[in-house]
């Protein structure tokens, strides 16, 4: 199983969009994909129009905060086929101060802990981060192994992603498995001239992890209003071609992954 943090500590650069449309990408290509909300906005859900009685609160501390116990596989939601999600929202308010509480050794290992018991035969687990960092971001990267991360083509784009690098260098002490695997550039609008210019300074500055950008498009902010993924709202909008793309080369690396001895 793929363990991936879709993460940027910058808000607002399409997280929540690549998370959700590039799980349902995965999910409709025959992957069988895990989606963790864990922004106390409760996007994920949201932009799948799903509101789970329960979510990564439950499944992490095993109650539902009033003395009910709550097993994992009740957390877990099946919202597609082939696609299933924990939610976040407000609970992960008191989530965040719970995991604050406990021993400091081992606080930032526990959602790598809770997941261990098993993969139920998933392909992929990704994590749609919230902006910012906390305890609960520690604790995702030091479960995940691969990091993707996008990168709004506008504005001070590479000045927030060297604040987020700073992060990443301090978990990968921790979790030497953790890998920077792909730069997304999202929002790319072909008329204007920042657009092309961020993108071809990424693409000199990470050969290797950049990714075809997402161009911007109307269609990829109305899917989330009707509570579609952009394959359900636009299946032929340049946002639905974007992420099938992502998609596909997600499954053609781990094919290589694979094949490697
Ligand atoms: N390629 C795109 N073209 C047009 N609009 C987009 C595109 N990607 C994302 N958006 C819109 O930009 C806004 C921010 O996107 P999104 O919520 O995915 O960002 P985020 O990084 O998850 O934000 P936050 O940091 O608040 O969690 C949303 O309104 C979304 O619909
Ligand atoms: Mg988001």
């Amino acid at each position: 199983m793929r363990i991936i943090a879709v993460a940027m500590a910058k808000g607002g650069v399409g997280k929540t969009t690549t998370a959700v449309n590039l799980a349902h990408g995965l999910a409709l290509a025959g992957q069988r994909v895990l989606l963790v909300d864990c922004d106390t906005q409760a996007q994920t859900t949201t932009f799948l129009g799903v509101s789970p009685p329960y979510g990564l609160y439950e499944f992490i501390t095993g109650h539902d905060g009033a003395g009910q116990a709550v097993l994992k596989k009740e957390a877990v939601h099946a919202a597609r086929k082939n696609l299933w999600v924990l939610a976040g929202g407000i609970k992960l308010v008191e989530l965040k101060n719970w995991l604050g509480e406990q021993a400091r050794d081992r606080r930032h290992a526990i959602l790598r802990q809770s997941l261990k018991p098993g993969n139920q035969g998933l392909d992929y687990l990704i994590f749609d981060c919230a902006p910012g960092w906390d305890v609960l971001s520690v604790n995702i990267l030091m479960a995940a192994n691969e990091v993707l991360c996008p990168v709004a083509l506008q504005g001070p784009a590479l000045e927030g992603l060297k604040t987020f690098f700073g992060y990443l260098v301090s978990v990968q002490q921790l979790n030497k498995s953790l890998r920077l695997r792909y730069i997304l550039p999202t929002m790319f609008d072909r008329r204007t001239r920042q657009s092309h210019d961020i993108y071809h300074r990424l693409r000199r500055l990470f050969r290797k992890q950049i990714c075809d950008p997402i161009y911007h498009n109307v269609r990829l902010c109305e899917a989330p209003v009707a509570g579609r993924s952009i394959f359900e709202f636009a299946g032929s909008a340049s946002g639905a071609r974007d992420y099938r793309k992502l998609a596909e080369r997600l499954i053609d690396d781990g094919i290589r992954q694979e094949d490697q001895p």
